[in-house]
């Protein structure tokens, strides 16, 4: 599986600004995975898209919020980081953004593995300590939060997240806007159909169809009332 999105990718070295999509608690943690993987461009990091002028009130010495996605209009340099946590939104705010022109960064944190056989679409974003194993395969705008991990040949389709230490077994394969609780695992050779939702610590030991719901341990699989 390969990504089918052309995403117009943003360089770091020739940002002039980074500009974070989200101002909310993901939000401000990839503020500090950006400055890990890229302390020499940290100060060029500019601030966040939010549609919530007071999102960070509570969060003093903060970076500032620069405008509503909505309003926003790409400037040469900026690139984007797109750190909202629910598939459907991730990718609502990215069509419309990548529709006026902006050009989105990939971000690896420097303390997750990724293999050299693996590859990693544009805009996506691996969190601290995630895996990516030997030719697994994570779509454009795919969110990888701490500790989740992709095993062997495993694969995620675009805008899926995996919440911290979701875990795909070999040669599983989630689909486009699959969503993952925390501690939610993917059965190897399993393959979860798109925009499904797999529960907090449950376990997908047998596929699901688009649109499902799995939970529980072995999970059981219903449809998804959207
Ligand atoms: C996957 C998830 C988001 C689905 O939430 P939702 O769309 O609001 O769906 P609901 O909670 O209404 O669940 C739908 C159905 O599945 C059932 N269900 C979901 N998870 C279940 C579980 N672990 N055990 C038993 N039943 C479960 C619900 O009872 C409900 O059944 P019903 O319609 O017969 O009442 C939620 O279950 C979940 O895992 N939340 C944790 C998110 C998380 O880890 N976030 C991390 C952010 S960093």
């Amino acid at each position: 599986m390969t990504s089918r999105l052309t995403v117009s990718a943003g360089s770091v070295s020739t940002a002039r600004r980074i500009i974070i999509i989200g101002a909310g608690g993901f939000g401000r943690e990839v503020l500090q995975w950006a400055r890990d993987a890229w302390p020499e461009h940290s100060p060029r990091i500019a601030g966040f898209l939010s549609a919530d002028r007071d999102r960070l009130k509570q969060h003093e010495g903060s970076l500032e919020i620069i405008a509503d996605p909505d309003r926003y209009e790409p400037q040469a340099g900026d690139a984007l980081l797109l750190a909202i946590g629910i598939p459907i939104i991730r990718r609502k705010v990215a069509e419309s953004l990548r529709s006026r022109g902006a050009e989105f960064l990939t971000l690896i944190h420097p303390t997750a593995i990724v293999a050299p056989t693996a590859v990693i679409a544009e805009g996506s974003i691996v969190c601290p300590y995630a895996i990516v194993s030997d030719s697994a395969r994570v779509g454009a705008f795919v969110l990888m939060n701490y500790h989740s991990s992709l095993g062997h040949d495993a694969s995620a389709g675009d805008y899926a997240v995996l919440s911290p230490y979701a875990t795909l077994g070999g040669h599983a394969h989630i689909g486009e806007d699959v969503f993952m609780g925390m501690h939610a695992s993917i059965g190897p050779g399993r393959r979860i159909g798109a925009r499904s939702k797999v529960s907090a610590n449950s376990c997908a030991l047998a596929d699901a169809s688009p649109d499902s719901i799995i939970y529980g341990v072995p999970g059981r699989v219903g449809p998804l009332i959207h």
